[in-house]
């Protein structure tokens, strides 16, 4: 069995949600895939709790309040960036509460962690967005991994689906619904419920970001469109070369008058390639019923990859909250666990 040390930084919905999951499946991982992950440490702007042999995750999900972490074995004083040039950890899981469009504190953090030598998982998307190229590189040449499943469709796995099962592919186009609080908003104002309201019930539900106005003007779907572009298409994209149009125009009215002629608004994201650059827009469309991201619902995301040698790929699946996001991260980890194991084992010998 492997131990993998976590350190998280951030315990907001998605720290929440992998520490959920930690708590009721940990066992699973461990008698599965040889894989026994412990967090170690957690710090938020507030507080910090470092126990070198492992936090209880239910305790921890218990003492969710900064006050009530006080009374944890091992909380203290330590901010992140302290807690993350001393902390004894494998991983660094990077959730911060984080501007995307400057992708601060959660850039500076990654660099640190990688800089000690620790793997990296970040759930941010202004990292990847912005300086993708960078941090790959600074965790190539000190040999560890950098994590990013988290950012784009939560914990279903469009990115690896890309990058890792669609090796061989020349990705020409991508397109989707990637922001699953417009895609809920867009879906409730169909059965006649108000934009605020909407908003409200996204938010309670822990899809829409800290600071909404991301999520409806289009910010966050630009972000994840620059991360597709440069994660899937090798471009050099950042979120400000995305065209984008959020969905603060759509009103009921609108959403009524494409019902009546079996249509539904959609906020579609699109990268693809133009001669030899690379464009991106994100903008509300009218679609017909049948149109395949037409049924998409709720916080459900879906993107199509069309490639030369296989045609188009569709993926559909959960795009926000805690616990599929918290999985983006489980993944990452479970998949380090697979790279690990296959350095580690001999090598066969023919005959
Ligand atoms: N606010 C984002 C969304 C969360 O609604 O899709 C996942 O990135």
């Amino acid at each position: 069995v492997s131990t993998y040390r976590l350190a998280l930084v951030g315990f907001g919905s998605v720290g929440r949600g992998l520490a959920e999951i930690l708590s009721l499946h940990h066992r699973r991982f461990v008698d599965r895939y040889g894989a026994d992950i412990r967090i170690v440490a957690a710090c938020t702007r507030r507080w910090c709790v470092y126990d070198p042999n492992g936090i209880d995750a239910a305790a921890l999900l218990r003492a969710a309040s900064p006050d009530a972490i006080r009374a944890l074995p091992g909380a203290c004083a330590w901010k992140t960036d302290q807690m993350i040039a001393s902390v004894d950890a494998d991983v660094l899981v990077e959730a911060s509460p984080t501007d995307m469009t400057t992708g601060e504190p959660a850039t500076t953090y990654v660099r640190s962690a990688i800089g000690r030598g620790m793997h990296v998982i970040t759930a941010n998307k202004g990292p990847i967005a912005l300086h993708f190229a960078e941090l790959r590189r600074l965790a190539e040449e000190r040999g560890v991994m950098l994590g990013f499943e988290a950012t784009v469709m939560a914990g279903t796995p469009a990115l690896r689906l890309g990058w890792s099962d669609l090796a061989g592919c020349d990705i020409q186009e991508v397109r989707g619904i990637v922001n699953g609080t417009t895609n809920f908003i867009l879906t409730r104002m169909e059965r006649g419920m108000d934009y605020a309201s909407a908003l409200a019930e996204a938010q309670r539900l822990g899809y829409a970001e800290a600071d909404p106005t991301s999520d409806v003007e289009g910010h966050d779907a630009a972000c994840k469109a620059a991360i597709l572009a440069n994660v899937l298409m090798d471009a050099r994209l950042t979120p400000a070369d995305v065209e984008r149009e959020g969905i603060t125009g759509i009103t009921r009215e609108m959403v009524a008058a494409a019902a009546a002629t079996g249509e539904r608004w959609k906020l579609i994201a699109r990268v693809w390639r133009d001669g030899s650059t690379t464009r991106a827009a994100v903008r509300p469309m009218r679609l017909m019923v049948e149109h395949p991201l037409a049924g998409i619902d709720g916080a459900t995301n879906a993107l199509t990859l069309s490639t030369d040698l296989l045609g188009n790929v569709t993926i559909i699946g959960p795009g926000a909250g805690g616990v599929a996001t918290g999985f983006a991260i489980l993944s990452d980890l479970l998949a380090l666990h697979r790279v690990r194991r296959t350095e580690n084992q001999e090598p066969r010998t023919e005959n």
